[in-house]
């Protein structure tokens, strides 16, 4: 059931494909009988091809005087210095007033060039946000493209339900991208370049499910524990580290601390107040920004009080009092794999520089023994 929800999705996704792609290559604009004309230049508006010499008059809207045009020798409309108040209809007409053709002019600016920007929540994938800096009147379209350090080009998809928007699957992390975000409108286009590193863009959503409790019989203790944010898939390579900030509710002043588990306890919390915790995620090794700071987490430390309320309420045995836990356990196998990778690839390139150095001085040396001998 669920290989058939995603091989359906996989098709749908194909079809979305391929027409964005159809509809981003056709080179038509808008509906036939449109002409599109840039505001302030002159355009031309042709009646009919085979008929034009029976063209005996022009209207606008239905009206026939059309004070910012004139008809020239061939029966064609020449406007003027055009103004946005030229959009309408236009028909043309012969002797006796019978209907030859019509075109309905819109009229605005050629494309700027788009701002962009790019951002990566995961590691495999990453997205190009774009925006419009010229306000054209007209029917506009995108054209996004990449090329990656290899050479390699290919489209960044478009998804109709987002626009502005396009993303690049299965991206390399350590590799980099020259985006290509064309703004297109009948009147031409314009295209803006952007180089893209994703390990640089990486930013992770959120972390989720934060939730603060008491430490029983630690007043100024709180532990805090969180998920990673969905999207980011896990692997051992591509770990996250975390950083929490708390602060008392009624205090306005944030106290941060950085880890690398899943949970932590916080060791200076206010004994009896009820505390705001927040969590932002980074990649393990630094690459890319810190997350948005995740939904508050809210939480009061344990007090004497809260016991001897339960203690009348419910005949409870005297629990023994737990130990007090580790605020950092480091003991995560995944991240362990990720300190020895890392160890390993330091230690080759040490060796490496070893090589290189010996190599450069035994040159060296036989040179100096070739010269000397
Ligand atoms: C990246 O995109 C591919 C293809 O759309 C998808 O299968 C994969 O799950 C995405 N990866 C993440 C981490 O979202
Ligand atoms: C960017 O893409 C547009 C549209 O595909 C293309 O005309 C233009 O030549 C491209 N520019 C570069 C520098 O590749």
């Amino acid at each position: 059931m669920s290989s058939f929800a995603s091989c359906l999705s996989w098709v749908i996704v194909l079809l979305t494909a391929t027409v964005t792609s159809v509809s981003v290559t056709s080179s038509e604009w808008g509906e036939a009988g449109v002409k599109y004309g840039k505001i302030g230049a002159s355009i031309t508006l042709v009646c009919v091809d085979k008929n034009d010499s029976a063209v005996a008059m022009w209207r606008f809207n239905g009206a026939e005087d059309i004070p910012w045009g004139f008809i020239t020798q061939l029966g064609h409309l020449q406007l003027t210095n055009t103004e946005l108040s030229a959009v309408g209809n236009y028909s043309c007409h012969d002797q006796s007033g019978g209907l030859l053709g019509f075109v309905l002019l819109r009229v605005g600016y050629p494309p700027g060039m788009p701002s962009v920007s790019c951002r990566a929540s995961d590691y495999e994938n990453f997205s190009c946000y774009w925006k419009s800096n010229v306000e054209t009147l007209l029917p506009t379209r995108y054209i996004a493209s990449y090329r990656s350090r290899n050479h390699i080009t290919g489209i960044c998809l478009q998804d109709p339900a987002r626009p502005n928007m396009c993303s690049v699957s299965n991206s390399e992390f350590w590799s980099s991208y020259q985006m290509n975000i064309t703004e297109e409108n009948p009147l031409g286009s314009s295209f803006r370049l952007l180089e893209v590193t994703v390990h640089s863009i990486v930013k992770p959503d959120p972390p989720e499910k934060v939730v603060v409790e008491p430490v029983p019989s630690a007043p100024r203790r709180l532990r805090v524990s969180w998920d990673y944010p969905p999207t980011w898939p896990h692997k051992p390579q591509f770990q996250l580290k975390f950083r929490l900030q708390y602060r008392p509710v009624r205090h306005p002043s944030w106290s941060v601390v950085e880890t690398v588990n899943l949970s932590d306890v916080i060791t200076d919390a206010f004994a009896g107040m009820e505390h705001v915790v927040q969590v932002s995620a980074k990649d393990f090794l630094d690459a890319g920004n810190w997350s948005e700071w995740s939904v508050e987490g809210r939480g009061t430390p344990w007090t004497s009080l809260t016991t001897r309320a339960s203690d009348s309420d419910e005949t409870t045995t005297i629990e023994p009092e737990p130990p007090v836990e580790e605020p950092f356990d480091r003991s995560d196998p995944l991240e362990k794999v990720a300190i020895l990778i890392s160890l390993g690839i330091f230690a080759f390139v040490v060796l490496a520089l070893f090589l290189v150095i010996g190599a450069l001085i035994w040159l060296r040396v036989r040179r100096k023994i070739k010269h000397s001998g």
